[in-house]
């Protein structure tokens, strides 16, 4: 049988709309446009932190919903790649099993059907994972009981308040051990501008006020501000000077690299964690694309570890 005979066409035509693609234009259905790289993205906020985050080295399960179909497998099986922990796929729903020590837990979905009764069917695996961090791309209200049910197990919480919304829910603050978000979130959620060091200073204690642990604001080449638990003054932790290629994703990468510490080296100082996932999210800049430009342990400086 010859490779076309085994293609059917259909297959052909999902790809070319799932590709991300470098191109000057998206291409048509079926179109190549020649000359140029294309890649097929498994994306979502909380599918790349968890790819990260996995890739540095921490036992790490994603709990999400993905549909029964092409895409869903292929969403599926990239984890799997990853060795991330997919577990028993029940219907339309993959939740996770996680055993190991150090586990962290990721709660996000390709779609915002995600819901209560999931989450129930995740608890054994939450309450056994060191960190469980969450962001706004599921319904906000499953995010909530997420992070709720984590604190109620002692698992410590990252927020990212991504994608941000304005009124968010003041229960947000209070279930975040560490609330991290970029500079348009910060300002979205403040309502004042954040566009340089100084106001992100100010930005995080606004944050902390309402009621989480600690913040970060990540601030692109200008690395992030820490404001730390119960301490008065933020920190500015900066990055290190790289040629950027591609910034796409860099949040994640950082964020993801932020939950690997929390789970691995949990008494490492939080300005430590973030002078560390700088250098990780300053890697994967230095590389075209989201998921594969972010590093893995042995690509990384053993100090990083
Ligand atoms: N140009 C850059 N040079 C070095 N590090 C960068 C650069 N851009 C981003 N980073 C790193 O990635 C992190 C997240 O970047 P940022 O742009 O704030 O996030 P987002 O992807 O959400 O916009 C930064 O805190 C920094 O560590
Ligand atoms: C912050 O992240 C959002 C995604 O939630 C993105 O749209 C935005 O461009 C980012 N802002 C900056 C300043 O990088």
């Amino acid at each position: 049988m010859t490779q076309s005979q085994k293609t059917p066409k259909a297959a052909l035509i999902i790809l070319v709309i799932l590709c991300l693609s470098q191109a000057p234009r998206l291409p048509k259905a079926g179109e190549t446009i020649h000359g140029h790289k294309f890649f097929i993205g498994f994306g979502g906020k909380g599918a790349n932190q968890c790819i990260q985050a996995a890739r540095l080295g921490v036992q790490t399960a994603m709990i999400c919903k993905v549909g029964k179909d092409f895409f869903g497998n292929n969403y599926i099986q990239n984890f799997k790649d990853n060795e991330v922990l997919t577990g028993k796929k029940e219907e339309f729903c993959v939740t996770c099993q996680t055993a190991g020590e150090n586990a962290i837990v990721i709660v996000a979905g390709a779609n915002m059907l995600l819901g209560k009764e999931e989450l129930q069917k995740a608890l054994p695996a939450i309450r056994r994972a060191k960190v469980l961090l969450c962001q706004l791309e599921i319904n906000p209200q499953t995010s909530l009981l997420a992070l709720q049910m984590a604190r109620e197990h002692k698992v410590k919480t990252i927020f990212n308040p991504a994608p941000a919304i304005s009124d968010l829910d003041l229960n947000f603050y209070t279930c975040s051990d560490v609330f991290c978000c970029n500079e348009s979130e910060a300002e979205l959620l403040t309502g004042c501008s954040v566009a340089d060091v100084e106001d992100a200073h100010r930005a995080a204690q606004e944050l902390r006020k309402r009621g989480c642990s600690a913040v970060i604001i990540t601030l692109g080449s200008q690395g992030c501000v820490v404001l730390k638990a119960q301490e008065s003054k933020s920190i500015h932790v900066p990055a290190t000077a790289v040629t950027a290629v591609d910034t796409t994703g860099a949040g994640d990468s950082f964020i993801g690299a932020l939950a690997f510490y929390m789970a691995d080296q949990p008494s490492m100082p939080l300005e430590e964690m973030a002078r560390r996932a700088n250098q990780v999210a300053g890697v994967s800049v230095q590389a075209v694309g989201t998921q594969t430009s972010f590093p893995s342990k042995q690509n990384l400086p053993a100090e990083l570890f």
